[in-house]
Order: C-alpha cells, then structure tokens, then sequence
C-alpha cells in the first residue's frame, strides 16, 4: 500500500492525514498534533472554523519535525469567499499556524444555489484568490470540499488551474459514487472526511466480523477500506491510543471479496450535512 498519493500538480500527499474537527484548542490540540507525529502521520488536516489552529501551529512547532516533512492543510471558511477576503483569511491562517506556506488549501464548502444568486461568481473570485496564492508560491497545492459535479464543472469552466483535491464526507455506507467517478475522471483526488462514520458505523455487525477476521479494529477497517479504493482518509481523534491505532493499517491487506462487501454495503451514518441544503 502506498503511503502516498500524487496529486496532479505531481505533488505528493500522505495518504493519511490526521483529521482536527472538534479537538480542542491549546494545550488538547498541542498534545494531540504532537502524539500524532510522534507516532508518524505526516499530514495534517486544519481548518480556519475548527477553531485551533493556534494550538495545531504551536503542536506542529513544538514536534521539532522539519517543515519539508510536513503536509499541512487548510480550509477557507463559508464566510470568508470572495477574492480580498480569501487573501486576508489565508494570511490570518498562516500566523495562527505559524507557517510561511501551506501544502494545501481547500475552499471548505461550495457557494450554492441555495443560498447565493451569482454562487457560481462567488467561487470563481474564491478560486481566483487561491489560484494566485498557488502561483506565488504560498500554497503548494489548492483544492476544494463537499463540492458535487454540479459545483465542481462551472468552477473548472472558469479555472486556470484545476482543483487537486476535493474533500467529502466518505465511510463505508456512504460513499457519494457519482461525486468520486467524476473527480477520478477528472484526476481530482478525492480525500474521506469522518472516514469512521458516526457510532452506527463501528457498531456494524458485518464489520465488525470483518475486523476480527484480520485481528484489527473496526476503525482500522474503515480506514484501510478508504484507502484501498484510492481515497485519503483523514481520521480524527484527541484518544492517543486511537491515534497510533489509526495509523497502524499498512501491515494487512483487505480481500477483494471483503472489499465488495463492504462497498455494497446499505447505506448508514451519513452525516445528513448536504452541500446544497446546509445553512452555514
Ligand atoms: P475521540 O476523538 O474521542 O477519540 P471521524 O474521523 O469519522 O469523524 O470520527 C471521529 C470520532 O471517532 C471521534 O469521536 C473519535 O473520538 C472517534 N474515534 C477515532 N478513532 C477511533 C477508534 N480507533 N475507535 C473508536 N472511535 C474512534
């Protein structure tokens, strides 16, 4: 299994990247980011709204690890698009991680219909921000998340350079075939947030029969299972001995006969957060 993917601006990503929604600020993120580099995770998935970066930055700082060896991530926020405020955010990004670049930055959710009458205009200003911060060297690799076909075509219409990553909501029983046809198509990689599901999925019978069949958890499974389908899971957990589980899925394979279980499996856990219907 490779333990990276890369992206089509021939950058390359760890495949796993260690999720920070919902961890805290301070001294939680701090311990958090710095156990999971000690334990090997090399990527890191922020976000502006998750509200820590300043504990993830200071986690990242003290770890020692160089710069060059770090994958860093991070997400522009719903209220931030447009052209100057996506340059202002990224820059406030930046200082609380204490960085000078990012390896990636994603636009976190697409304008939509819903919301917007010009949604298409709004992202494309998104994106023209982010395509200029890429070609000034600010940011290594640019993409988006929770975009679906719909939102993704007219932004690829309109774009210079074309997103590398899109980031989607991906677990056993609930993996958005279309949207992932389309990027795979498109040579877009697609990364899995909450790639556990919620408490329906690691309570699932069939996998947990799976997991005992290889001697792994049912977290290690989802995680595995991500993988072998060519997505970048990025688990999240402040637990440290989760955070090594997590980590510990190179040294096993899943059958193919397991992955069509799983793959077609009824769907279950979605998070229900729809891009066209959410309200933030
Ligand atoms: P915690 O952070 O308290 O350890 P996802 O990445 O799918 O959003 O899942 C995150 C949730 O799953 C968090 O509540 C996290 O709890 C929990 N979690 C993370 N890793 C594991 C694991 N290996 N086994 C069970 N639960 C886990």
């Amino acid at each position: 299994m490779k333990t990276y993917f890369k992206l089509n601006n021939n950058i390359n990503i760890p495949s796993i990247g260690f999720g920070t929604w919902q961890t805290p600020d301070g001294e939680t993120a701090i311990n958090v980011i710095k156990t999971a580099l000690n334990d090997g995770y090399r990527h890191i998935d922020a976000a502006a709204i998750y509200k820590n970066e300043k504990g993830v930055g200071a986690g990242i700082k003290e770890s020692g690890i160089e710069r060059k060896d770090l994958f860093v991530t991070s997400k522009l926020w719903n209220s931030e698009r447009g052209y100057e405020t996506t340059l202002k955010a990224f820059e406030n990004t930046l200082k609380d991680l204490q960085l000078d670049y990012l390896d990636l930055y994603l636009i976190h959710w697409p304008a939509t219909a819903h919301q917007f009458d010009n949604w298409q205009q709004l992202n494309n200003d998104t994106w023209r921000a982010m395509e200029e911060l890429y070609q000034n060297g600010k940011i290594k690799a640019i993409g988006v998340s929770n975009f679906l076909e719909h939102h993704l075509k007219p932004l690829m219409a309109q774009a210079t350079i074309k997103p590398t990553v899109n980031q989607i909501e991906y677990h056993p029983g609930f993996m958005q075939n279309d949207c992932v046809k389309f990027c795979t198509d498109n040579n877009i990689q697609i990364e899995g947030w909450s790639p556990l599901g919620r408490g329906e999925v690691l309570d699932n019978d069939m996998l947990k029969a799976i997991a005992q069949n290889y001697n792994k958890s049912v977290a290690q499974i989802c995680i595995r299972w991500a993988l072998q389908n060519n997505v970048l899971p990025l688990p999240k957990s402040v637990t440290p001995h989760r955070i090594k589980e997590n980590f510990d899925i190179f040294d096993f394979e899943i059958s193919d006969s397991d992955m069509t279980r799983i793959n077609q499996m009824d769907p279950i856990g979605s998070s229900g957060l729809d891009p066209d219907t959410v309200d933030f």
